[in-house]
Order: C-alpha cells, then structure tokens, then sequence
C-alpha cells in the first residue's frame, strides 16, 4: 500500500511537505496540560509560585535538549516540595491512567511530598507520532533508511556487558554525530533528519522511541506484518555514551556466515533471527557512495522513488515480502544486489534451512520476521516503565 504512485519530486527524500501543515493541529498536545502535569491545589507562596511556572515553562518548552530528554514529566526525575513548613506543592500526572499503564503518581515523606514518576514515552504523542511517520512515509518512501536507523540503533547490542548504557542497544545514541559518522552508518543523518521534526513536535517521547517506531511502522506500512512492539525505552544523555566503532556486521567479510553469528550471536539473537532478519533488504538500496557497495543505478532505481540510483535487492524494493529469499537464491537478475552476507544465507547448511523455508513460505517468513524485528527493537534498551508498554491497548 505504500508503494502509491512515485513522489512529485524525486529526490526529494529530505522534504516533508505535510509536516508543516500538520504541527499546528495537533499543537493542543504539547500545553503543560498534555504533558501531564497539573497543581492539585493553588500555590500560595511566592516560592511556591515560582516553582510552579519555572516547572509548567520547563513541561511547555520545546527547544531541542541535546540530552533527548526534557524537564518535563518524560524524564524520570521526580518533583517534590522542597520546604517542609510550607504547604507541600503537588505535582500528579494526567497520564498516569491513560498514557502510562503501570506507573501512577506515589506519594512519599509524610504524604506532603508527592513524587511524579513518567514513562519514558508519553503514549498518546507516540500514536500522533505515528501518524506523522506515516504521512512522511506517503510522501518521501523513506521506509528503508528509517528501517535501517532503528537497526543500527539497537544493533550496537552487547549481551555480554550488564550495564545501562555500555552495553549499546535501542537507546537513542545514534542521534549523535560521533556515532552517525561510523563508517556503517553511512547516509543514516538523511534518516535523523526526516526524524528531528516529528522529535521536536513530540518533547514526550524519547529518541530510543522514535527511532524504534518508525522502523515498525515503515515495515507495516510496506505491506509487513505488525510487529508487537512495546515502548518506553530511555534515551543516552550525551556523545559520551556512544558505543565505540565496529558493533555492527560488515557486508564483506572473509567468512561471512562466521561474521554474521560472531556479530549477532553477540547480541543474543540465534541463527533463524539473522535470517529472518536479513529479510529487511526486501526493502531499500544499497548505494556506492554511502557504503561502498552496490551500482550507482539499477533499472529499478533510476527512477526512484525517492532520491533516484543505487542498487536493491528486490524489484519492488518498497513492497515489504518474501521476494529476498527468493532473488538472493536464484541470483538471476544482474540489476540486483546480493551481497555476500546475503549469499551466506543459502551456502550456509543452518542458515540454508530457514533460508529455504522463507523464500517458499512468505506467511513462516512474516511469523519468524515480526517476533525478531520486536526482539532487535528492545536490545539493550532500558524501559521505563521497566516492563515497557504496548500502543494496542
Ligand atoms: C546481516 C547483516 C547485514 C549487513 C551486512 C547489512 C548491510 C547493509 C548494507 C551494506 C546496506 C547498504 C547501505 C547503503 O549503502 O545505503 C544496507 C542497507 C539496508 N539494510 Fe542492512 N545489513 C544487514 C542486516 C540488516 C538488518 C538486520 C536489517 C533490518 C532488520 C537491515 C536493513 C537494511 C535496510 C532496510 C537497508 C536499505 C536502506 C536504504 O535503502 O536506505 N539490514 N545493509
């Protein structure tokens, strides 16, 4: 469906005409009241009314944080009254029974103080999120570089490390430049910027999130299956949490299926998630000048949609389906991309079996694709609420 017809200007991956049109509509969410907060009782004091608009301009606030993460009742941190004589300024949350459904406002000290606890996420600007994604995707057909950027987000992933944020993962660290500038990375700054103004609408919602919700939806709205995604992932504060260079898989390594299990069996996924997964070249291109493999045109890219050239893997590179599995076992057509860890997946005995099934059963491949893609979405990732949350409820 969301192959439509090509976009009125190819190449123009980086306009989204229907943004600005749509940020005034939906504006209403983003007052103090959306973000949650609202004073049980008046404030009396000075003091005590200075709190309160230095804490509604900081919920209200909309300018970029390079933390990701704003003084708003998104972020953890609590609020409590900071004087025990005077009456104690109560801070509750809106959300707590519509947006955030294990968390509630918790009362603390001698009931004077209350402590306003959020999830990471507000889940009613995801869902407005979600729509703007959607629109975006309608007109730019960005969906495989946003699926890419969900990927490369969470696949820093290091199961071997305990601790929040070294180990990598789903945690928003890709927004920074020192991480974008990985070689692997190439051409993902394209995606940061097709995602910065829906970030920017939405202060409630963690780049983590973000990143993560594009990906599922641009899967969904390319023909794939839903994937049952939760959300509430906290974002990195700073470049400092980055992980280093060199978490995610080469396209050309010497031993290929080695390299692939070396590098996701790392992150804790086994060998039907790594083809499964590798099912996601059904959509997108590969493009000589970002990393260096595929031609510069193809007959199924000269035209775009989207900024024209590169080289796909698939004829019909914006339709999410099998079709992967079944070019990469044939390798019939010169105009599409196999690469070797692509061809990995037939040569290699256990990958070959999942490989196999795939190509010939598309409802298997939809099955295995969904659980593995809401696995690689929450590698690494701390929720907040711990157990995260679902849109379907
Ligand atoms: C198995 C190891 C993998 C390797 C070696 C690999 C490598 C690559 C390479 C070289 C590109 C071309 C980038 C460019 O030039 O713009 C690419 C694109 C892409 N990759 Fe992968 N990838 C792997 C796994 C995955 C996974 C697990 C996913 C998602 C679940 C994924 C999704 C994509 C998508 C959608 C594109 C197209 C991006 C676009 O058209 O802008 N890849 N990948």
């Amino acid at each position: 469906k969301s192959r439509g017809k090509p976009p009125q200007n190819p190449g123009a991956v980086l306009s989204w005409p229907s943004l600005s049109k749509q940020s005034t509509s939906r504006s209403s969410s983003l007052t103090p009241k959306g973000h949650g907060l609202v004073y049980s009782h008046q404030p009396t004091s000075m003091a005590e009314r200075l709190a309160a608009a230095a804490t509604l301009r900081a919920a209200a606030s909309s300018g970029p944080l390079p933390a990701g993460r704003r003084a708003g009742p998104s972020s953890s941190a609590f609020f409590r009254s900071s004087s025990s004589s005077s009456p104690a300024l109560r801070l509750v949350s809106l959300r707590a029974a519509s947006s955030r459904p294990s968390q509630k406002a918790k009362s603390v000290g001698r009931g004077r103080s209350v402590r306003c606890m959020a999830a990471a996420s507000d889940a009613a600007q995801l869902k407005a999120a979600r729509e703007d994604i959607r629109e975006l995707l309608n007109t730019t057909h960005c969906h495989p570089i946003l699926v890419r950027l969900g990927w490369h987000d969470s696949g820093t992933y290091d199961k071997n490390i305990n601790d929040w944020p070294e180990r990598g993962g789903a945690n928003g660290s890709l927004r920074f430049d020192v991480e974008l500038k990985h070689g692997a990375n190439a051409g993902l700054v394209n995606a940061l910027k097709l995602m910065q103004p829906i970030k920017d609408k939405y202060p409630s919602i963690t780049y983590a999130d973000l990143f993560q919700l594009a990906s599922a939806t641009a899967i969904e709205e390319a023909g794939g299956p839903k994937i049952p995604m939760k959300y509430g992932r906290v974002d990195v504060t700073g470049p400092e949490q980055c992980p280093p260079e060199g978490k995610l898989p080469d396209a050309g390594p010497s031993a290929p299926a080695d390299h692939l299990r070396l590098v996701f069996y790392r992150m804790g996924l086994d060998d039907k998630e790594i083809v499964a997964l590798s099912g996601a070249h059904t959509l997108g291109r590969s493009r000589p000048e970002r990393s260096g493999w595929g031609k510069p045109e193809t007959k199924y890219t000269k035209n775009g949609p989207g900024a024209p050239g590169g080289q796909s893997w698939t004829a019909e590179w914006l339709k999410f389906d099998n079709s992967y599995f079944k070019e990469i076992k044939e390798k019939r057509d010169q105009d599409l991309l196999v690469l070797p860890t692509d061809a990995a997946l037939f040569e290699d005995p256990a990958f070959k079996v999942y490989a196999e099934k795939y190509a010939a059963d598309e409802e298997a491949f939809f099955k295995d694709y969904a659980e593995a893609h809401a696995k690689l979405s929450s590698l690494g990732a701390k929720f907040d609420p711990a157990e995260g949350f679902s849109l379907d409820d």
